[in-house]
């Protein structure tokens, strides 16, 4: 299957600058300009995966909410307790897809103090009309549009997996952040198991030997968050973990929103034949307990000095 990758073109072609505090100058390893020049790519290499993981966000929001952000939405009240944010800084959210940690910053903060990014246009529409006074724009961490020490906190939840060049985005984070403010991020487990997608996971390995799955993302192992961050430069790092929970009263409930096209795993059911997709629910509903059930999901997280 061969794709054609044009969309990124503007938002990815610039991407990176120096940073100053840093002694910067690090180019992106990744997508950039080969994947976003409108060249064809074979399906497969890690440009188009990476690509994928990319187009896969430009659903509904309510599709978001219904697949991702019943785990982020309670993530985010988390996130934003740990980091301490307190009336009077400035924050930014990066990736912020349709809101759920944006909402935790306007609450704490009033929406003028926040600004907001994410390079899915249904998500940026989704977030503009819900808080029509957030600075929001369209773009992704790798390229932030804030001149430098704009702000006194800097997020990432659930990001960094998706960054074209993750060390890339936490130093444009660290780049906009005033010296010595937090910088903060936090991936979903998925190497250790405890992610909202794990059973999903098992599912797709058992009925698909040798299947990829998001536990090799950047991020999702244990320490790789923090290793990250220190190769962007960071410091004074605080690393831990967050756990939500949530509940399911039907097995039709969690099985659902997986149809509905989000992010890779849902981009993965969508390939799927009739057959194979009734071969994978079948395996997910073995694996679930019976309902109603609760899923657990733990995030690694890095607080962390710019
Ligand atoms: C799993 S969602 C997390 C959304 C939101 N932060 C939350 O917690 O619900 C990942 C988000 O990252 C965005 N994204 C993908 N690549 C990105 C990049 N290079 N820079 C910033 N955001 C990116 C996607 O559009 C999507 O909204």
């Amino acid at each position: 299957m061969f794709l054609t990758l044009n969309p990124y073109r503007a938002l990815l072609g610039a991407a990176n600058k120096r940073h100053p505090r840093l002694g910067g100058g690090r180019q992106p390893t990744c997508l950039g300009i080969n994947a976003c020049s409108g060249s064809v790519l074979e399906r497969g290499s890690p440009l188009v995966e990476a690509y994928i993981r990319r187009v896969t966000f430009d659903v509904p929001a309510g599709a978001y909410a219904r697949f991702m952000g019943r785990y982020s939405e309670p993530l985010a009240v988390r996130f934003a307790e740990l980091a301490h944010v307190r009336a009077g800084d400035r924050a930014l959210d990066v990736g912020c897809g349709p809101g759920a940690l944006t909402a935790q910053l306007v609450d704490r903060l009033g929406a003028g103090a926040v600004s907001a990014i994410d390079p899915s246009a249904s998500f940026v529409a989704a977030i503009k009309a819900r808080f029509p006074e957030v600075d929001v724009h369209s773009g992704v961490a790798e390229h932030l549009p804030f001149p430098d020490d704009s702000f006194d906190l800097a997020f990432a939840q659930l990001v960094v997996p998706f960054m074209c060049d993750p060390v890339s985005g936490l130093l444009e984070m660290a780049r906009v952040t005033r010296q010595g403010g937090l910088v903060a991020a936090c991936v979903w487990d998925h190497a250790g198991g405890g992610s909202p997608l794990t059973t999903f996971l098992r599912a797709v390995h058992d009925v698909t030997p040798g299947a990829r799955d998001e536990a090799e993302v950047a991020g999702a192992r244990e320490g790789h968050l923090a290793e990250l961050c220190e190769a962007a430069g960071l410091g004074n790092l605080q690393a831990t973990t967050l756990t939500v929970k949530v509940q399911f009263t039907t097995f039709a409930d969690w099985w659902e929103p997986f149809t509905l096209g989000v992010g890779p795993a849902g981009a993965h059911v969508a390939q799927l034949d009739e057959g194979s997709r009734d071969i994978l629910q079948a395996r997910c509903a073995q694996l679930l307990p019976a309902a109603p059930f609760e899923v657990a999901a733990s995030a690694w997280c890095v607080l962390a000095r710019a």
